[in-house]
């Protein structure tokens, strides 16, 4: 299939994305080759010619040169300082050995080919600066600060949608009338009522249907730090798409691949490959039935040690884990408390209970004390009598808004109210905490203190399915009266066993080191990007230490262009809009990986740069961070006020990229401001 691939423009970390490039420079230092892990994190050298792609990038890396541990002297080992020394006068060279005697060969064009798919799947760390450990640290878990717009950009949003919305209408009365047949869908027809006919619909055909092309994006191989697109064309207004046969790669960060695992290579594949090949990819029962087999109770081990909680069970998926387990956990008389952001499953799951529902307003802790205490005192609706259970439904890590749950203050409700918790960590297991263990490790807080953990297995862990951790007891009971356990389809071999090979390599039993690189990288990317975007000027939503980074674009006509313009510099992003988030607040999210480099953000932030200049998407205020550096000369008690955010004068942070790349890497170690 030809193809639009383009090289990595910073292939400094990576040149064996290049095989000419690597063959032409500089030889293997000294490394042997490297064992199939290895390679996974191991620095290729550098090749200095791609730094000139990007001058702004070139600046700021060449002062953070001398931290790269390949690329300084000292990597260089001692033995291969002292050369044997020959005499020129006795030399003949009659009985010199032709064939290859140093150690340190050019890699072959297919190792060099496999070790540029590796690297398209997970680059190679550049520097041991580039890691961090997340994990809370402080007392108050703060609100993350919500900066808005100037009024004017808020007023054009609105004006957008009125003038999209009129010209649908405007549209669909006309088409009704004169063109019959194409509406024919829209119309009472034969003394039927429409099927179709409520504001969703009309979002759909006259808002989302012009800028589908940003969405679903065909895509072949697996979503790693890079995805290749399947390019295709609408010649209809994105009615229907035609493959253009050609595709492109360009840089992923909009897939939840937290931790890397989307591999087709490496300890997890090879185990993966060696289950397939033993026992097939089904086991053609539900789990009730014969669904259930030995690696079924040994993935629900690992999943039960591995979160802290005596006993775990697994689902095919995660949206039916949430959709199932309600209903098997609560009925009528029992109360639901939900997040007014939860996930659509958890909706859809404690609605299909017929448990009473309350929401709260998100991460509102006052608010939730109040639905809490109201619902206490009033009781059930018309008897007053008690509830049954109270059961508290809330995320982790909310995926649109990039925050995270105020554990410690929801535990301190807990202990006053006394209502079960139920947290669903389908982002934060494997992505937060020092360990990855989800928000329990990220707070430092017993996971016997949360009854019941639920969570994904299609993010972290590169796999699928979900699963829930809690007491035997209630385990117990979810196996015997949960749908999902009874009639769905039991995880299939290959996904237990990338779930397992990933759950042991995060703990360190498999290749030892890899899961806490992985780790860490990953929480390095995260404030790394967030505190660049909020120095260039961009309003990003949620936490310092979340992976997703939410940045917003307001106008609707801002969505296609922010997608358009990334995927022009072939980056692939998420834009997120309308019914997915609030009318006026559309946004893009960057999903980060621990597979990302430092210089993939930085392209990155290269490219938010210009795009943020050509869109008018730096709008901070400067209320929620990427200030400048404290001055100098400032009494302890100023730099202490300013660093506890209490300077009350903001200036908006437009930041030149240089000083952005330059002071990134040390500023994210402190706390963001
Ligand atoms: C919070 C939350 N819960 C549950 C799910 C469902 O998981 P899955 O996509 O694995 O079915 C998702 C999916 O994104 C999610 O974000």
């Amino acid at each position: 299939m030809p193809s639009t691939r383009s090289l990595y423009p910073f292939a400094s970390s990576s040149p064996s994305l290049d095989p000419t490039t690597e063959k032409a420079g500089t030889r293997r230092t000294s490394f042997s080759k490297p064992s199939k892990f290895t390679s996974f994190f191991s620095t290729s050298p550098k090749s200095r010619s791609a730094l000139s792609e990007a001058d702004a990038i070139k600046a700021a890396l060449a002062g953070q040169g001398a931290q790269h541990p390949y690329n300084s002297p000292s990597a260089i080992s001692t033995s291969s300082l002292s050369l044997p020394s020959i005499s020129l006068s006795t030399a003949t060279g009659t009985n010199m050995k032709t064939e290859d005697t140093t150690l340190f060969q050019p890699p072959t064009p297919a190792e060099a080919a496999r070790i540029a798919r590796a690297h398209a799947q997970f680059g190679p760390l550049g520097s041991k600066n580039h890691l961090y450990s997340s994990r809370f640290v402080g007392n108050d878990f703060p609100d993350p600060i919500e900066d808005e717009p100037p009024m004017y950009f808020l007023i054009t949003t609105y004006i957008s949608y009125l003038i999209l919305i009129i010209f649908g209408h405007v549209r669909d009365f006309f088409g009704k009338r004169f063109r019959a047949e194409k509406y024919k869908y829209l119309r009472a027809n034969d003394g039927y009522a429409p099927l179709n006919s409520d504001f969703d619909n009309f979002y759909t055909r006259r808002l989302q249907k012009r800028i589908s092309d940003c969405f679903a994006r065909p895509t072949t191989g697996v979503p790693g730090r890079f995805i290749t697109l399947l390019d295709r064309k609408s010649n209809d207004h994105n009615m229907t798409f035609h493959f253009t046969g050609t595709t492109t790669e360009t840089l992923n960060l909009s897939s939840y691949n937290y931790l890397g695992f989307a591999q087709s290579e490496g300890p997890c594949a090879d185990a993966v490959e060696i289950t397939t090949r033993k026992n097939g990819i089904s086991v053609c029962s539900p789990r009730a039935d014969a669904g259930t087999t030995d690696l079924h109770i040994e993935v629900e081990d690992l999943i039960a040690k591995f979160v802290g909680k005596p006993a775990a069970t697994v689902f095919s998926m995660g949206f039916v884990t949430n959709a199932t387990v309600f209903s098997a956990l609560a009925g009528k008389g029992s109360l639901i408390i939900s997040d007014e952001l939860n996930h659509s499953s958890i909706r859809y799951g404690t609605r299909l209970s017929g448990a009473m529902i309350k929401m709260f307003k998100h991460n509102n802790m006052k608010d939730l004390e109040k639905v809490l205490r109201e619902a206490i005192s009033q009781g059930q609706p018309r008897t007053h009598r008690p509830w049954k259970k109270i059961i508290l439904a809330i995320e982790g890590l909310y995926s649109m808004e990039g925050t995270m749950c105020n554990l410690p203050a929801v535990l301190q409700l807990k202990k006053k109210y006394k209502f079960h918790l139920f947290i669903d960590e389908a982002h934060s297991i494997g992505a937060l905490g020092p360990n990855g263990k989800g928000v329990c490790d990220y707070f430092g807080v017993d996971p016997a203190e949360v009854d019941i953990l639920m969570g994904t297995l299609t993010k972290s862990f590169g796999a699928n399915g979900g699963y829930i951790a809690a007491d035997k007891d209630i385990i117990d009971k979810l196996r015997v009266t949960n749908a999902g356990t009874l009639f769905a389809e039991s995880p299939s071999p290959p996904v237990l066993m990338q779930i397992s090979a990933a759950l042991r390599c995060i703990s360190g039993d498999l290749a030892p080191g890899q899961g806490a690189e992985r780790l860490q990288r990953l929480a390095f990317n995260s404030r790394y990007l967030r505190l660049g975007l909020k120095r260039l000027g961009y309003i990003v939503f949620g936490h310092d230490d979340s992976p997703i980074v939410p940045i917003m674009l307001y106008n609707p006509a801002k969505i296609p262009a922010f997608s358009h313009e990334m995927s022009a510099r072939k980056i692939s992003v998420v834009v997120v809009g309308y019914p997915a988030t609030p009318l006026v607040e559309s946004r893009a999210r960057f999903c980060l990986s621990a597979a990302h480099t430092k210089e993939d953000l930085d392209r990155v932030l290269s490219a938010c740069d210009s795009i943020g200049d050509i869109l008018q998407l730096k709008l901070s205020s400067g209320i929620a961070g990427g200030a400048e550096p404290i001055p100098d000369g400032l009494t302890n008690e100023e730099e202490h006020r300013i660093q506890k955010g209490e300077k009350t004068e903001f200036k908006p942070p437009r930041w030149r990229l240089e000083d952005v790349l330059k002071r990134g890497v040390d500023d994210i170690k402190m706390p963001l401001r």
